[in-house]
């Protein structure tokens, strides 16, 4: 993207601009209005299994559209038309898949088939997909091509609205014309905040990662990391038991801003902060069952991709957007050649019932109509000494917080390269389960063992975080980290 004057988006976009000024634009989806609090449950008050996941009533009305509307109409230097070309080139010559790529489809062919009548033909391979096939899609072409021509109503009203209606009438799912009519990408206030000499800019609620990454960091600052190594025993331990207490935050306190009071000057306040480490113990464990929300009187009113970018002029974007799970409700809008989100997963969809990614909730985050499901992106540039340092942010569910705070870390603690932080082995607790998370060999033998002696439960899992950052060197040349985990690069105009 290119802007137009001299100055920072987060979203789930997050823009810095060359003069300093940073802004966020928030393209969340929105629960459809005829959305209720017990959609996802039965007769008896049971979670019916996959329902916020898979299917029609999976999906939450789409945002990003608006959001790149938005952005490009308030910072936007080229035309809308050449911004959206490529896009159709794509879509309509077709491009390469790679291995990866093609086997997912075909793992998901099954699913895609099962959720869809008639089939979603472009997604369906009778060979089955192989790397180098060409994928092509004229229906998302044609979509692109009204976007194109009609800006976002070529996507909220139209025939593409009417394509979206269509699915959700064969189907019995609740968006409404009016939903998308409705839609509208939100400028919200940044997330500030400190870590010895850089000055954290990051997204706020609705998404829940700026508020826990400047918690954590600001606990952080009262301890000497980089003499305590990268992943010791320690270093882990400490940082394990601030993600502890920051997710049983967000548990109680965080939601859709317009719909419940988040309390962010006192969860970011340097007394509430240090209040919640009273019981931290550099011995042992603080089991989670033990461990609840902070105490704040409330009152009552109340598949994922990042990208980061820095241009020539010195303005930088980081953005986070999502379908959430991979292909979202594998529902497919039909003659449009586009997948629907599963983003209502995201809700806490009964009281203390884990989301896809094990994370809890409560009233904060409950559904109500055209609410904003609470999210973990972390889109986040850091300043040093009042001049743009780095760009930085990654899908992953629940664990993109915490991978954006290592990513953070390792260079300003461990001395790495933004390169080799993207790479670095990475670890997660997010208070429950209580566990920590790593991946295989980020810790040495001995300092699991350590852990493991003061009552921690480790558990090795598969990759964490896809992130990709930017780190601007002091001789003002830029290096990239492109995460090996996935087929992410760097790249130079
Ligand atoms: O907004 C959120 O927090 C989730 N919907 C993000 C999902 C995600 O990162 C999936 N990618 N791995």
């Amino acid at each position: 993207m290119t802007l137009n004057s001299s100055s920072t988006f987060l979203l789930q976009f997050h823009i810095r601009m060359h003069n300093g000024q940073s802004y966020s634009l928030d393209f969340r989806e929105k629960a459809p209005a005829l959305a209720g609090r017990n959609m996802y449950l039965d007769s008896s008050a049971n979670v019916i299994k996959r329902k916020s996941l898979d299917g029609i009533m999976a999906c939450a009305v789409p945002g990003s559209v608006m959001g790149m509307y938005e952005a490009h109409k308030r910072f936007g230097k080229i035309s809308w038309s050449q911004l959206l070309q490529p896009a159709i080139n794509l879509a309509e010559n077709g491009f390469t898949l790679s291995k990866t790529e093609a086997r997912k489809l075909n793992r998901f062919a099954a699913l895609f088939t099962k959720i869809n009548d008639p089939e979603p033909a472009f997604l369906l391979s009778k060979t089955g997909w192989k790397e180098g096939d060409i994928f092509i899609n004229n229906a998302m072409a044609q979509t692109l091509k009204l976007i194109r021509d009609h800006q976002a109503d070529g996507f909220y009203k139209g025939i593409t609205a009417q394509k979206i209606i269509a699915v959700m009438n064969r189907y019995g799912g609740l968006i409404s014309a009016n939903d998308l009519e409705n839609y509208r990408a939100l400028w919200r206030p940044v997330i500030n905040g400190q870590y010895h000499q850089l000055k954290i800019i990051s997204m706020g609620p609705p998404s829940s990662g700026g508020i826990l990454l400047v918690q954590m960091l600001s606990l952080l600052q009262d301890y000497p990391l980089k003499q305590w190594l990268w992943n010791s025993a320690r270093t882990v331990q400490l940082i394990t038991e601030i993600e502890r207490r920051v997710y049983a935050d967000r548990s109680k306190y965080l939601g859709d801003p317009d719909y419940y009071h988040v309390p962010v000057e006192t969860l970011l306040s340097t007394d509430y902060l240090h209040s919640r480490m009273n019981n931290y113990h550099t011995d042992r464990a603080t089991e989670s069952s033990r461990i609840g929300a902070g105490s704040i009187p409330v009152s009552e009113k109340e598949e994922t991709t990042h990208f980061s970018i820095v241009d020539p002029e010195g303005n930088a974007v980081a953005v986070t957007t999502t379908l959430n799970g991979s292909y979202g409700s594998k529902v497919v809008v039909s003659g449009a050649g586009f997948l629907l989100n599963n983003e209502m997963d995201d809700f806490s969809i009964k009281p203390g019932y884990p989301n896809t990614y094990g994370l809890l909730g409560s009233e904060a985050n409950a559904i109500e109509p055209e609410k904003r499901m609470l999210s973990s992106m972390t889109p986040t540039i850091v300043e040093k000494n009042g001049a743009l340092w780095m760009v930085t942010g990654t899908p992953g569910g629940s664990t993109i917080i915490t991978s954006v705070l290592q990513s953070i870390l390792n260079v300003a603690d461990f001395g790495m390269n933004m390169q080799q932080s993207v790479s670095a082995l990475k670890f997660h607790h997010q208070w429950k389960p209580d566990t920590i998370f790593t991946e295989r060999g980020a810790l040495l033998p001995a300092d699991s063992l350590a852990l493991s002696r003061m009552g921690y439960h480790l558990l090795n899992r598969s990759p964490i975080g896809r992130l990709d950052g930017i780190l601007i060197l002091p001789s003002g040349k830029l290096e990239a980290g492109a995460d090996p985990r996935g087929e992410d690069f760097a790249i130079g105009f």
